[in-house]
């Protein structure tokens, strides 16, 4: 039984009615790492790793959540809203921005379950966020813009969570076009779609299983440097509002006014803007070898300059360089998570035998592999029940 069907049997065993089906895809993301908070370009994708949502209206003033995969069900009315970073906590952060919009949402039964793997770099929470405000949008017809589902999903990682990310995640969640990535521009909130060709090519993603948690402070603390290096600089250059706005000229005439420390994270920031621009003109000319070039200094700049990289990842994108991979880096927040390659179809099996005992041997610890497929944005679905009745 596919996971949705499994999910909305579910749901009718516990709430005996039937419910409203979403889907919300985790995502990857090509290029354009750490530039989203600092109104920069991104270009994610999601993915065919889902959360399955079964979600109906109770008449009550109770949200009665359950996660299935965690065997956990908890039930709580909308004044009663706590921040924290538990799986509840995140849907509490959702309902939060619906009532800030003036919407009324009471009364909810839903179920969850997922096929994306947490901690992965694969934004299960921004999943979880876009997915369930889709499904309350929906079903309490708010009216909601999906721009709008995405600042509430953000808000909820912000004001609930305690994690100051950028719209990436949730963007991807919610826009994305199945066999696409799209170019986000991160000021504007505006995308343009990027079909892309990878025959011949896989996309693999291998997991260090390094749990990464961007709650503690190493990835605000990242924010934060982003953000005094651009004080610093706004003394010198006026019209400044934003790493977007910083030349690597503009950032060396001012590198005396910084720490060492501010620097590296600025001089991050302002070349990988750089280089997500130069990608899509690679893409559209089928230049892989170009854009994998761009994916292994991504990488490096993101272990030797941002410093979120972790010994593990390092480990995973030296030995795809030494063998030959079109292209290799450490994806999402970081400090773990999982590495995105670009792989040559013939070369995947022989890839994932030796990377699983040489990195078994190294860390004692297995990786995952996982094979991704470009897919559509946060929907709504039907299962097998649906179906059977028509
Ligand atoms: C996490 C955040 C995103 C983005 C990435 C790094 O996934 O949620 O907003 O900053 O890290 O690119």
């Amino acid at each position: 039984m596919i996971n949705s069907t499994k999910t909305a049997v579910a749901f009718e065993s516990q709430f005996g009615k039937k419910p409203m089906m979403f889907i919300a895809p985790g995502r990857i993301n090509l290029i354009g790492e750490h530039t989203d908070y600092n109104e920069g370009f991104v270009m994610p994708a999601a993915i065919d790793k889902h959360f399955d949502f079964a979600v109906a209206t109770n008449q009550s003033h109770l949200f009665n959540i359950t996660a299935n995969d965690l065997g956990e069900t908890i039930s709580f009315k909308s004044d009663e809203l706590k921040s924290g970073n538990r799986w509840e906590n995140y849907l509490m952060g959702v309902i939060d921005g619906f009532k800030r919009r003036g919407k009324v949402i009471d009364g909810v039964d839903c179920m969850f379950s997922s096929t994306i793997p947490s901690g992965a770099g694969l934004s299960s929470s921004a999943a979880l966020c876009s997915g369930f405000g889709f499904a309350l949008n929906e079903i309490f017809h708010c009216g909601l813009a999906k721009i709008d589902i995405a600042l509430i999903a953000q808000e909820a990682e912000h004001r609930f969570a305690g994690t100051k990310c950028g719209i990436m995640d949730m963007y991807a969640s919610l826009f994305s076009q199945q066999g696409s990535v799209m170019l986000l521009d991160c000021r504007s909130n505006m995308h343009e779609y990027l079909p892309v060709h990878f025959e011949g090519f896989e996309i693999l993603l291998i997991d260090t299983n390094v749990k990464h948690s961007l709650n503690d402070s190493s990835y605000n603390d990242r924010r934060a440097a982003c953000e005094e290096g651009v004080k610093i600089m706004q003394g010198k250059f006026s019209n400044i509002k934003s790493l977007r706005d910083v030349s690597s000229t503009m950032l060396e005439a001012s590198k005396s006014m910084m720490s060492d420390d501010v620097y590296m994270k600025c001089f991050y920031v302002v070349h990988e803007i750089e280089r997500t621009l130069r990608a899509p003109e690679l893409l559209k000319a089928n230049d892989l070898t170009g854009f994998g070039k761009l994916m292994y200094k991504t990488h490096w700049g993101l272990s030797k300059e941002f410093k979120v990289s972790c010994e593990e990842s390092d480990w995973l994108v030296t030995w795809a360089n030494e063998n030959e991979i079109t292209g290799a880096r450490q994806m999402g927040g970081g400090f773990g998570g999982c590495t995105i390659n670009l792989v040559k179809k013939e070369m995947v099996p022989s890839l994932i035998d030796d990377v699983r005992t040489k990195y078994f041997a190294a860390f004692k610890r297995e990786p995952d592999f996982y094979n991704v497929q470009l897919s559509g944005g946060v929907h709504k679905t039907k299962t097998a029940l649906d179906w059977r009745e028509r």
